[in-house]
């Protein structure tokens, strides 16, 4: 039996945040058990924003040994950067002459990031959603993890499988956003009723990422949001002593009572300084992983390499299949 696939896209920016490590994580071996996992770094939707040629190089790099770092086995996923699988494009082109200017006119993401960027709203920001879509249906994914902000493109994609598949038959896998089993939910440190990312990250002490150094961390935690009674408990009207419990507890591998008691009797500074050394100290680990993985550049390009042609092989019966569908005389 041949393992569902679930494709997984992510800016070279994107360096992961605490929320995913404590989050994710350990959800990540599970999932490369029960499916075919990609993950790719995708340098070609980075090009919708004007980017400084070597900067984009080395975040790529970085973030795919990020990736790895963090627990995500090269041998048991398949890690790549999008530019390195020409197919990528190929399917996009066709699948833009599938696509209606009225679906893309109504994406929200075009037009925040044109209100954002009035000075380059160029067409590859307008067909992004297009791109995307073609890297989950090029591999037949039944799955994408994606984040609130991505279910439209989601949508986007399913449509235009469904599109595609209704004049030509079941060429694609009709996917579906993927739902990771609620871990630990971690919350901003500075706006502890929402979510730990990045979208709310004007305040950058509220959201702490993987590469933080020690001093950094140390120092956002310390001025992490609490609340003006000065007792350490869980509590639903204590969002931000309950952040911070919470996330002592995941670092330590402790439970949310045993964090309670430990604390019991201290002030919220001790609290504040306590839980930023936990983190430290959890991070330390995936750190010393990554900074090795940016030494070795043998191994990572190995990695890339080998990445990069395990997705081809995935990626071509379907760009073959589809050429056919379309039209495209065969290459003799
Ligand atoms: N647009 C996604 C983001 O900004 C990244 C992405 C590109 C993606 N292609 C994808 C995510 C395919 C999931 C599947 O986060």
């Amino acid at each position: 039996m041949k393992k569902p696939i679930i494709f997984s896209g992510l800016q070279p920016t994107g360096i992961p945040t605490l929320g995913t490590v404590l989050g994710a994580t350990e959800n990540w071996a599970r999932l490369s058990a029960e499916y075919n996992c990609l993950y790719c770094v995708v340098d070609m939707h980075a090009l919708t924003i004007r980017q400084d040629p070597e900067t984009l190089r080395s975040y790529s790099r970085n973030a795919l040994a990020w990736l790895i770092a963090l627990g995500l086995s090269p041998d048991e996923n398949t890690l790549y950067f999008q530019s390195h699988v020409p197919a990528h494009g190929e399917l996009a082109w066709i699948l833009n002459c599938y696509t209606y200017v009225g679906e893309l006119n109504r994406m929200t993401q075009f037009k925040d990031k044109s209100a954002k960027n009035e000075e380059n709203i160029n067409a590859g920001l307008y067909t992004y959603p297009v791109l995307q879509a073609a890297d989950i249906l090029l591999y037949q994914a039944s799955l994408v993890p994606v984040g609130e902000d991505q279910r439209q493109h989601l949508e986007l994609a399913r449509n235009i499988a469904l599109r595609f598949n209704g004049i030509y038959g079941e060429v694609f896998t009709v996917p579906d956003v993927y739902i990771a089993p609620v871990g630990a939910k971690i919350m901003g440190l500075q706006t502890p009723e929402k979510k730990m990312s990045k979208s709310e990250a004007e305040n950058e002490n509220n959201l702490v990422l993987v590469s933080d150094a020690p001093e950094a961390i140390l120092k956002k935690f310390k001025r992490a949001v609490t609340d003006s009674d000065n007792e350490i408990r869980f509590a639903e009207e204590k969002p931000g002593i309950s952040n911070l419990l919470t996330i002592f507890a995941c670092a330590t591998g402790k439970t949310i009572p045993q964090a309670e008691a430990e604390f019991a009797g201290q002030g919220y500074g001790q609290l504040k300084t306590r839980v930023g050394e936990a983190v430290v100290e959890m991070l330390k680990p995936y750190q010393d992983t990554h900074a090795k993985l940016m030494a070795d550049g043998a191994y990572l390009d190995t990695v890339i390499k080998e990445g990069a042609a395990k997705a081809a092989d995935m990626a071509a019966p379907t760009l073959t299949a589809v050429k056919k569908a379309v039209g495209y005389p065969m290459p003799v």
